[in-house]
């Protein structure tokens, strides 16, 4: 893993708007206990203080998995617990989903999950280059009226972004409920150089993915899931 000192820490884009709210209700006891006890020792170092060693992290990962917006972190402590050797990095500013994720993380005893209770892109510009061997964005905020696409997260200067932090061989994978988000990242991930689609177009939704909170809903609404995976060529 290479570090790239000229990566600037301090983000180039514009604060975090979550569609979602960073905070909805209060927290239950457990949950609000576990953000002093369990919290301070599985957080990523803050990404304002410098570079971010991934190794410091977990110093016998095989390979570093990233979350961006594991929400209630069902996913994420799904994929930790298939995958004990893998580092898995999760950051979520809603802190009510982060107070699921810890309890998630506690009934299952996993080791490998480190929290960013915040932006994932200021984790990723502190991440060294080529250090990630996955990335998983699963049903992003749709932002879905027309004023409002411009704050999606999968935009080219973030995909260009998560191709210098993706390893050689890596894999993204998203997934939304929403078809214009679908195609909008089919159409920047499919024009990024550096990634090639594993699929023609939209992948099969891959066996390990578990249902998320927020594709239940979609469900529910009658929505249709399309799922991307690419890999760095
Ligand atoms: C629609 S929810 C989906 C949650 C979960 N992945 C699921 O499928 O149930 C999207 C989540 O992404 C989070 N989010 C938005 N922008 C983010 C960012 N830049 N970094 C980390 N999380 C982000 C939001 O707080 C929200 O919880």
């Amino acid at each position: 893993m290479s570090s790239d000192p000229d990566t600037p820490i301090t983000p180039t884009w514009g604060p975090l708007r979550s569609f979602g709210r960073i905070k909805s209700r209060t927290l239950k006891p457990r949950q609000a206990a576990l953000f002093d006890t369990l919290l301070p020792t599985i957080s990523v170092p803050d990404p304002a203080n410098g570079p971010i060693d991934p190794l410091a992290l977990m110093p016998d990962a095989k390979a570093v998995w990233l979350e961006i917006g594991f929400g209630g972190g069902e996913h994420l402590a799904a994929q930790a617990a298939r995958h004990p050797d893998a580092l898995m990095i999760g950051c979520e500013p809603f802190l009510n989903g982060v107070g699921s994720a810890l309890r998630h993380i506690e009934d299952g005893a996993l080791k490998n999950v480190r929290i960013h209770a915040d932006d994932a892109r200021d984790v990723m510009k502190a991440l060294p280059d080529a250090s990630l061997d996955r990335v998983m964005i699963l049903f992003p905020d749709p932002w879905h009226k027309a004023r409002h696409n411009k704050r999606r997260l999968i935009q080219p200067p973030f995909v260009d972004l998560l191709c210098r932090k993706l390893a050689q061989g890596g894999y993204i994978h998203c997934a939304t409920d929403w078809e214009d988000y679908a195609v909008q990242m089919l159409e920047v991930l499919g024009a990024e150089p550096a990634l090639r689609n594993t699929a023609e177009g939209y992948a099969e939704k891959p066996a390990y993915r578990p249902l998320t909170k927020f594709e239940n809903r979609g469900l529910k609404l009658g929505h249709g899931v399309w799922d991307l995976v690419f890999t760095k060529k």
